[in-house]
C-alpha cells in the first residue's frame, strides 16, 4: 500500500475500449453524448478507444474536449514500410489519437500475440509519442493452477524490456483477468487489488520505487457502474479499462462520474 500523498498523485484513468464495434456516424453520436454527459468530470482522464476507421472523424469531433482518443492496437514496427493491413504509432497520432492499447488478452488469444511483440509494439508507439495502455492478466486455467501472478510478472517484464525511465512514464498497465472479460463476472475488489499491489512491486523491483509509485493501474474485466466505486476505493486500483459498459455513453457516463 503506497503512503497517502503518493497515491494522490496518480490520476485515475475511465478508458472505454469499444473493441469492434460502430460505424463512423453511431461512433460520433456516442462520442458526442459522451462529450456532455462527462463535460465535468476533471477527477479522471477520459478515454475512449473507437475502431481505427472512426478514429479521425470521432477525434476531430471531439477537439477541445476532455475525452482523449485512444487506438485498439499499433504496428510493432515504427518506420513506415511493407506492412499490409497494418497501420503505424505515428499514423495514430496524425489521425488523433494520444494513447494506445496494446497486448489486450484478445489479441493475445486470437491473433497470437506474444510479448515480444507487445513490447515492439509498446516502442514504437512511445516514439511516436502516445501514451500506452499496456494489457496483462492471466486465464482461469492459470489462475485456478496457482500461476496468476507467475503469468502476469512474464507479461509485465517481456512487454516492458528495454524501456528507459522517461519511456516508462508514458506506460499505463491494465490488469484484465481473461476471466472477467465479457463475462459478468467482475474479480473482487479484493482480488483485483492484491494483484494491483503486485504488478506495483513488479514494477518498482525492475524500475525504482518511483516509477513504481506513480505508475497508473487500471482494472479491467466486466467493469459496471454499479462496481466501479467498489474498485476505485482501492488503494492501487488507478481507473478502469471498460469494454461492453462503455459503448452506451449514459452507461459509460455514469462509470467515469462514480461515486467517490
Ligand atoms: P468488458 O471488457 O468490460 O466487456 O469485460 C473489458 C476489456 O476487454 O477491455
Amino acid at each position: 500500500m503506497m503512503p497517502k500523498g503518493v497515491e494522490q498523485s496518480r490520476k485515475p484513468v475511465i478508458a472505454g475500449n469499444w473493441k469492434m464495434h460502430k460505424l463512423s456516424a453511431d461512433a460520433v453520436a456516442t462520442a458526442l453524448s459522451l462529450r456532455s454527459l462527462v463535460a465535468n468530470a476533471n477527477h479522471c482522464e477520459v478515454v475512449i478507444a473507437p475502431v481505427f476507421t472512426a478514429l479521425k472523424t470521432v477525434a476531430d469531433r471531439l477537439e477541445g474536449s476532455n475525452i482523449h482518443i485512444s487506438a485498439q492496437d499499433c504496428a510493432p514496427e515504427a518506420k513506415h514500410g511493407a506492412h499490409t493491413g497494418e497501420v503505424a504509432a505515428d499514423m495514430l497520432r496524425d489521425a488523433g489519437a494520444t494513447y494506445v492499447i496494446v497486448g489486450h488478452s484478445e489479441r493475445r488469444q486470437h491473433y497470437s500475440e506474444t510479448d515480444t511483440f507487445v513490447q515492439r509494439k509498446t516502442r514504437a508507439a512511445i516514439a511516436a509519442g502516445l501514451t500506452v495502455i499496456m494489457c496483462v492478466g492471466e486465464t482461469l486455467e492459470q489462475r485456478e493452477a496457482g500461476n496468476a501472478e507467475q503469468v502476469v510478472k512474464g507479461q509485465l517484464e517481456g512487454g516492458l524490456r528495454e524501456l528507459t525511465v522517461t519511456d516508462l512514464v508514458r506506460i499505463i498497465v491494465a490488469y484484465e483477468p481473461v476471466w472477467a472479460i465479457g463475462t459478468g463476472r467482475t474479480a473482487t475488489p479484493e482480488q483485483a487489488q492484491e494483484m494491483h499491489a503486485f504488478i506495483r512491486r513488479v514494477f518498482a523491483e525492475g524500475h525504482g520505487q518511483d516509477a513504481g509509485n506513480n505508475l497508473r493501474i487500471l482494472y479491467g474485466g466486466s467493469v459496471k457502474p454499479d462496481n466501479i466505486a467498489g474498485l476505485m476505493r482501492q488503494s492501487d486500483i488507478d481507473g478502469a479499462l471498460v469494454g461492453g459498459a462503455s459503448l452506451d455513453p449514459e452507461v459509460f457516463a455514469q462509470i467515469v462520474n462514480y461515486d467517490r
